[in-house]
């Protein structure tokens, strides 16, 4: 029955702490799609040396993202949750679909070309690998559906295209996959300062972590930029104040949004009692999913447990597609 159900799998990159975009534009759905799907969630190791080659910090930032991963309500019971380097099968793959891929076409991937001028002094053939390597995670696993962001969806048609030229000369092996968001539902999580969306590279005082103090919330939520309201009823909503206004949305009830809406449109709105009350409301719903991933870290026999079991399940399914490859491309002398 299991295996009836479609296969879903996703990855991200342990280089940082988690923030609300990454929760409400990714996690969030992976939780959702984990009683529907076979899904299969994974942390990209490999991936984050492409770009942190000091790997200092790599084991506490691993932990911290699987515990925070469970504390959004992954359950290792219900998904397969992983990490890359835990399963070799991925790297062998990666072996053989390097050969689907040309030169050229990595040179020209809009992530590769960023990544490029971020660091052009560790140009490494990894980096410009990186969709190859991406490619080997969701075959591996034979996924059709593939969460993710706007960003990424030149990786997953890179990967359809190795699938298909292996599968051109090999044998129809490799199942093809597509992106997969909720469309509409995919929330756009706006930075504190409204300019752009929460992210990685982003200033720390302007986003949100799974792992911010209710003090800290508080104190980045009342520090936001506000001015002295609309003069003209139902004026335009400056940048700054929209995406408070979105990030009241998510996280707030109808009814306080609404009331803040109509004292905007009023003219007499007071942003201070906006962001006090918009900083409350984030903080009952970060202050458990902090809570319950501190304790999941603490608990280093879980923790243990956890991934092994991740582990041995992900290799396992990587087993099967991995000895149809091998049987494919004729690698059998005895
Ligand atoms: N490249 C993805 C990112 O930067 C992370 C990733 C690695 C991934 N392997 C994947 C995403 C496989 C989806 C499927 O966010």
């Amino acid at each position: 029955m299991e295996g009836k159900k479609e296969i879903v799998l996703s990855g991200i990159r342990p280089t940082g702490f988690v923030h609300l975009g990454n929760y409400f534009g990714a996690i969030r759905n992976w939780v959702n799609m984990q009683t529907e799907f076979d899904c299969y969630f994974c942390v990209v190791d490999w991936h984050s040396l492409t770009t942190h080659p000091d790997t200092k910090e790599l084991q506490t930032n691993v932990h911290r993202l699987m515990s925070e991963l469970i504390g959004s309500g992954l359950d290792p019971e219900k998904c397969v949750l992983y990490i890359q380097s835990d399963v070799p099968e991925i790297a062998e793959l990666y072996l053989y679909l390097n050969m689907m891929a040309y030169k050229g076409e990595l040179e020209k991937t809009v992530t590769f070309k960023d990544k490029v001028r971020m660091q052009p002094d560790n140009v490494n053939a990894g980096l410009l690998t990186y969709p190859v390597l991406q490619s080997a995670d969701i075959l591996i696993h034979r996924a059709v559906k593939v969460p993710v962001g706007k960003d990424q969806e030149q990786h997953i048609e890179m990967t359809r295209n190795f699938a298909e030229r292996f599968n051109h000369r090999y044998g129809d092996v490799l199942s093809l996959p597509y992106a997969f968001n909720y469309g509409s539902e995919l929330t756009k999580v706006m930075s504190l300062d409204g300019i752009g969306k929460m992210s990685k590279s982003e200033n720390q005082m302007n986003t949100l972590y799974l792992a911010d103090d209710d003090d800290s919330i508080r104190k980045k939520i009342m520090k936001a930029k506000t001015d002295s309201g609309p003069t003209e009823p139902n004026s335009v909503k400056p940048d700054f104040i929209d995406g408070l206004f979105s990030l009241m949305k998510i996280v707030s009830k109808n009814d306080v949004v609404e009331k803040f809406e109509s004292d905007f449109n009023n003219c007499n709105i007071r942003y201070g009692d906006m962001k006090k009350q918009l900083a409350e409301d984030m903080i009952n719903f970060i202050s458990p999913i902090r809570k319950r991933t501190e304790d999941i870290r603490k608990d280093e026999n879980y923790m243990k447990r956890v991934m092994k079991l991740g582990a041995e399940k992900a290799r396992e399914n990587a087993n099967i597609t991995l000895q149809t490859v091998r049987n494919a491309i004729g690698l059998k002398y005895y």
